[in-house]
């Protein structure tokens, strides 16, 4: 439904603060002010509240966020190379001007801004984001996005539960769909498998391909089995017991694998595929971001596409494609995964709320690893 584009009209006010707020100029935060580990995390009464910049942005109160490992790679330093470089292309700022930086990439809460060219949303409506990494977080009462990253949060889900969905969705989406090339109408008896998929995104993604009705295999833990059942994988296999290439190899080969898990896998996996019938495999741990730190943005991005181009015709030449694949932020995305979550098609799976004033625990719980879904944090406290 287009929402009020009359209303966010009159709510537009481009580069000035917010102005719901205008009394105040201060709010709070977690912050970032060099990198490195848990210590580096601060608690800040005063940030500066976020100003609409761009007539397409919205400004959002943040009622919950999520935790993703990207955040734990981004307070270590991990693609400050290439993030740096999006923020500022042309470098007309100071050195380590990121800072304090603000992490947390999920955000759903309610619209209190729009600018000028808005007109899909107004001030009080409820939504759900995933925010790129090069733009300040949402572990912060407030967040900027663009409308265009911006969706109607599904009804049936509270913001604690959205919160634990768009970054993984998205990224997900981004795999199975936009690089994989299945969706609703293709997917159908493909025979589909998923390593980690006891994580965040295999969560996601072993419920977005079993309602597009492939057969799933899912890997994982022992003790995310049943969780996987419930999610509705058709089979489970535990990595650790035993080996995990010799098990997969006594199945039928597959259609698609998305590889959550990386490493050694892509080295086995390939030959898992069936040839020659377009049959994919798309990792989603790529060396872009590293390379483009430890080389520089052209010697990284060079190495990158020799090493992606080499792998893609390698593998072209036994008959099974070979793919990277990227979170991609995208509101118009967002809406199809909260129509599938509002007909009870994929539900988000949780591991731990933490509060807003916890949020260097929930930092050390998704470092703990073995994550069972998503770490998510309640920023406006709920008592
Ligand atoms: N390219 C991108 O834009 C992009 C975007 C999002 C995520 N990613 C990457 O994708 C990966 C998954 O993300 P996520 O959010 O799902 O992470 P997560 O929530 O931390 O989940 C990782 C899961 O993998 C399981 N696991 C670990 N080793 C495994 C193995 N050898 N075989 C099978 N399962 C294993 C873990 O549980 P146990 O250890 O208990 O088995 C855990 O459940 C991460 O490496 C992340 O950095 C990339």
């Amino acid at each position: 439904m287009l929402a009020g584009g009359a209303a966010a009209l009159r709510a537009a006010a481009p580069g000035r603060g917010l102005r719901s707020s205008a009394a105040r100029t201060a709010m709070p935060s977690w912050v970032i002010d060099r990198y490195g580990l848990n210590e580096v995390l601060r608690f800040s009464r005063d940030m500066v509240l976020p100003a609409i910049r761009f007539p397409n942005e919205v400004v959002i109160k943040v009622h919950a966020a999520s935790l993703n490992p990207i955040d734990l790679s981004m307070r270590s330093g991990y693609g400050a190379t290439a993030l740096n470089m999006k923020r500022d292309p042309l470098k007309l700022n100071s050195v380590e001007n990121e800072f304090p930086l603000t992490l947390g990439r999920d955000v759903s809460g309610v619209v209190m801004e729009c600018g000028l060219s808005v007109s899909y949303f107004k001030p009080g409506d409820e939504v759900w984001a995933a925010i790129p990494p090069w733009k300040q977080g949402t572990l912060s009462e407030f967040v900027v996005a663009s409308g265009n990253e911006v969706s109607f949060k599904p009804k049936c889900l509270s913001h604690t539960e959205a919160a634990a969905l768009p970054y993984v969705g998205l990224t997900a989406w981004s795999a199975i769909n936009k690089v994989g090339g299945l969706n609703q109408k293709n997917c159908g008896g493909k025979r589909v498998l998923i390593l980690g998929a006891s994580g965040g995104v295999g969560t996601f993604a072993v419920q977005l391909v079993k309602a597009w009705g492939a057969h799933v295999t899912a890997v994982c833990s022992n003790d995310a089995s049943a969780l996987m059942k419930e999610l509705g994988a058709d089979e489970v296999i535990d990595y650790k017991s035993g080996n995990l290439e010799e098990q997969l190899k006594t199945l039928p080969l597959f259609d698609f694998i998305l590889d959550n898990v990386g490493g050694s896998t892509e080295k086995w996996a390939l030959d898992l595929l069936k040839k020659w019938s377009g049959a994919t495999y798309v990792t989603l741990v790529t060396p872009f971001l590293i390379n483009v730190d430890r080389l520089g943005v052209a010697d990284g991005m060079l190495r990158t596409g020799i090493t992606i181009s080499s792998k893609t015709v390698k593998h072209l030449c036994k008959g099974v494609h070979y793919r990277w694949a990227f979170f991609m932020p995208s509101g118009p995305c967002l809406d199809e995964i909260a129509e599938l979550v509002d007909s009870g098609k994929i539900q988000p799976v949780i591991d731990q709320v933490f509060s807003f004033s916890e949020v260097p625990k929930a930092f050390l719980k998704l470092e703990g690893g073995h994550a069972r879904g998503k770490t998510v944090i309640n920023v406006i406290n709920k008592k």
